[in-house]
């Protein structure tokens, strides 16, 4: 990768900035597992804070943070509500299953989103011979929905319809921090409806690694006892949760230059001939766009003629690809990836070069 390659294939790419490094270099670190690091307990209060929690769990990944929360709301046989295109069934190994023992009832919907009316009759009777339904999960933004922000309205229908079924509720946040920037909705207003909520530090934010969850008091003893036995509890961590504390004070106002950037690339691909594009899905920083079927390129094979002019996207699907905008993507850069992606598709980019 040369320094004037665009990196679109995810928001997990960026590098930490010269002064989230400087802050690193200088965070006042301890022992995690003794209880003393004051950086990690520095960032888990001001997490819980801006969620409006009693308190919270710094985690290495979204994936513990997620699998973490499940384990502490479930037990084994239990089973878990949530979209079908969500990250914890197709992207964490199979988890819930492994880790937690759970089944769980998926909602067909392209951009992952769901309401009452499908989440009722998924909710089991109270009898012997059925699995307990325990959680329901929503993710928002959804991931494999194009980073669709859940409307607030429908977030506070269907947790009200999960509570009446005594439902415990989770909420992958990874992106969480893009819905509230898309939506100006504040992230304690969408928290409050769950017992926990993840979020992720090292996506839109920049960070190079960390999560966390935040939720009640007794949950958040839950989420500490599973990430210390899923081998998530480190040492002299407070280096990480320098960085995090960092992207928190200083990333979350720029995603909405993430957001414009990804409007304006979709917009440029809408143009391009052979592509299919549907623009009001692109609401935060992610792009899905399709392969007519008359051009003569797959998925793969478009995605590898693009890295061989310095431009990374990932296919996702036989036709399918996926651009996602972030801290190290400037306008400038949208312009020229969406030049590239035309002469890829236009055949003005030989196969194979
Ligand atoms: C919605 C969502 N949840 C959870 C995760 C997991 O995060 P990690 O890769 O840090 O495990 C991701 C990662 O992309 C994600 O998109």
């Amino acid at each position: 990768m040369t320094t004037n390659t665009i990196d679109l294939r995810s928001d997990t790419v960026t590098r930490p900035t010269a002064e989230m490094r400087r802050v690193i270099a200088g965070a006042e670190v301890g022992d995690e597992v003794l209880g003393d690091d004051p950086t990690v307990r520095r960032l888990e209060e001001k997490f819980a804070a801006l969620l409006g929690k009693p308190a919270a769990c710094f985690v290495p990944t979204g994936t513990m943070a997620n699998q973490t929360a499940i384990r502490a709301h479930t037990e084994h046989g239990d089973e878990i509500i949530c979209s079908d295109g969500a990250h914890i069934i197709h992207y964490e190994t199979g988890a819930p299953a492994a880790l937690s023992g759970c089944m769980i009832r998926t909602i067909a919907n392209p951009r992952g989103l769901f309401d009452v009316a499908d989440v009722t009759p998924l909710v089991r009777q109270d009898a012997y011979h059925f699995p307990h339904s325990r959680l329901l999960t929503i993710e928002n933004t959804h991931n494999r929905g194009g980073g669709t922000v859940w409307p607030l309205a429908q977030i506070e229908r269907v947790t009200a319809e999960a509570r009446k079924h005594k439902l415990k509720l989770h909420l992958d946040g990874a992106r969480l921090w893009n819905a509230s920037i898309a939506s100006g909705v504040a992230m304690k207003d969408y928290a409050r409806h769950f017992d926990t909520v993840s979020c992720c530090f090292s996506k839109g934010l920049g960070a190079p690694i960390g999560s966390a969850v935040a939720g009640d008091a007794d949950s958040i003893l839950r989420v500490q006892r599973f990430k210390k036995m899923f081998g998530g509890m480190t040492r002299q961590v407070g280096l990480l949760a320098a960085a995090a504390i960092y992207a928190m004070d200083h990333h979350v106002p720029r995603l909405a230059e993430d957001h414009a950037n990804a409007k304006r690339l979709a917009e440029l691909i809408a143009n391009i001939p052979g592509l299919s594009i549907a623009l009001a899905p692109v609401e935060t920083n992610i792009v899905y766009f399709d392969i007519a079927q008359d051009v003569p390129l797959t998925g793969q094979q478009l995605s590898d003629k693009l890295k061989s002019q310095g431009v990374l996207m990932l296919a996702t699907g036989l036709r399918r690809i996926r651009c996602v905008t972030h801290l190290d993507v400037t306008a400038p850069m949208i312009e020229r990836a969406a030049q590239t992606i035309e002469q890829c598709v236009t055949g003005r980019v030989a196969i194979g070069v």
